[in-house]
C-alpha cells in the first residue's frame, strides 16, 4: 500500500526544499559530503555535523554487530544513502534500502555506485507502514534512523518490522521523541512520540528491547550551536536568498527543539531491539 498521496507529496516537497542546505551543513572540513540526513550524535570529540553523523553511524553499527558474510539487511527510510554506502563498505552484507521517495533511492544507488558497493545493494520504493514487498521472517537485520517521526501509524511500522525480521534478528532504531507535541513550533508532517509510547509500540509488536539510550544530551545543544555557527560563518548564501531562508528556518527548528530538550520535553531515543 502506498502512503497517502498528500503525505508523500508533502515529504517530497520538504526534502527538495531543504536537501541542498542540509548537504552543506553536513559537509566535512575536507569537502566530503556525508549523504546522511540526520541530527548526528555529538560526543565531545565532534566539531561539526559530518563528524557527528559518522559517530552516529558507528553507534548504529555497534548495535547491529556482528554482521556476518551474506547477512541480508534492510535500511528503512534510508534517505540518500550515506549510511547504506558506509555499511556496505564496512561489512560483507547485502542491503535493501527502502524509502518513500524514489528520488532518494536513485541518489542512494548513485552514491553506492560511486563507491563500488552497488553490487550488494537493492532499492525498493515503499511505505514503512506497509512493507508488503518483504516476506515474513525474511531478513537478518534492520535499522531505521530518524525516519519514523514521519510515520502517522507507528504501531503498524513496528508490527511490520516484527513480521519481516527472522526470529532472533536485531533491529537498530533511532529517532526524536517528544513528551508534549503541542509545544513543537513546526508540526506539519511531524509525528513525534513520547518515550513511553515508543516502548509500548515496540513491546506491543512482540519485539524485545535489548538496550536503550537517550542521546538527547549529545544531540540538541551541540547541533543548535553548530547550526548557528554554520549560518553565521560558513553558509555561502546572500541574505534573503532561498538558501539563507532555509538556514533561518533550520535555526528556528533547532532553537525550538533545544528549548524543549532543556525543559525535559524532547529526547533522542536509540534502541537495540530483538525479535
Ligand atoms: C530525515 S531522513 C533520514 C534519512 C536517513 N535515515 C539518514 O539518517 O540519513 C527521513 C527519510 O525517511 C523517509 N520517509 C519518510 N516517510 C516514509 C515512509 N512512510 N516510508 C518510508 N520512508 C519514509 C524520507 O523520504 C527520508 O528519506
Amino acid at each position: 500500500m502506498q502512503a497517502k498521496p498528500e503525505d508523500s507529496a508533502q515529504i517530497d516537497n520538504f526534502y527538495r526544499w531543504i536537501r541542498a542546505y542540509l548537504a552543506d551543513l553536513s559537509r566535512a572540513d575536507d569537502g566530503e559530503l556525508s549523504h546522511a540526513i540526520n541530527f548526528g550524535y555529538w560526543p565531545e570529540s565532534c566539531s561539526n555535523l559530518f563528524e557527528a553523523q559518522m559517530a552516529f553511524f558507528d553507534l548504529i553499527c555497534s548495535l547491529l554487530a556482528p554482521l556476518g558474510e551474506n547477512a541480508h539487511g534492510v535500511e528503512v527510510g534510508c534517505g540518500i544513502g550515506g549510511y547504506a554506502m558506509r555499511l556496505l563498505r564496512k561489512y560483507p552484507v547485502k542491503l535493501t534500502c527502502y524509502d518513500l521517495l524514489q528520488e532518494h533511492l536513485d541518489l542512494t544507488r548513485q552514491y553506492a555506485r560511486d563507491h563500488g558497493v552497488d553490487g550488494r545493494l537493492e532499492t525498493i520504493q515503499g511505505n514503512s507502514m506497509h512493507m508488503d514487498t518483504f516476506a515474513d521472517d525474511a531478513v537478518d537485520f534492520m535499522y531505521c534512523v530518524e525516519s519514523s517521526f514521519h510515520y502517522d501509524e507507528k504501531q503498524k511500522f513496528f508490527d511490520e518490522v516484527y513480521r519481516v525480521l527472522k526470529p532472533g534478528a536485531t533491529f537498530a532504531y533511532a529517532d526524536i521523541s517528544c513528551e508534549n507535541t503541542a509545544k513543537v513550533a513546526f508540526k506539519s508532517g511531524n509525528h513525534f512520540s513520547a518515550k513511553t509510547e515508543l516502548d509500548d509500540y515496540i513491546t506491543n509488536a512482540g519485539l524485545s528491547i535489548v538496550e536503550h539510550r537517550d542521546i538527547g544530551p549529545q544531540v540538541y545543544e551541540p547541533l543548535y550551536r553548530y547550526t548557528e555557527y554554520f549560518n553565521d560563518e560558513l553558509l555561502d548564501a546572500p541574505a534573503g536568498s532561498d538558501k539563507a531562508k532555509v538556514g533561518k528556518y533550520w535555526d528556528l527548528v533547532n532553537s525550538n527543539y533545544t528549548k524543549l530538550y532543556r525543559q525535559g520535553l524532547m529526547g533522542y531515543q536509540v534502541y537495540k531491539i530483538r525479535k
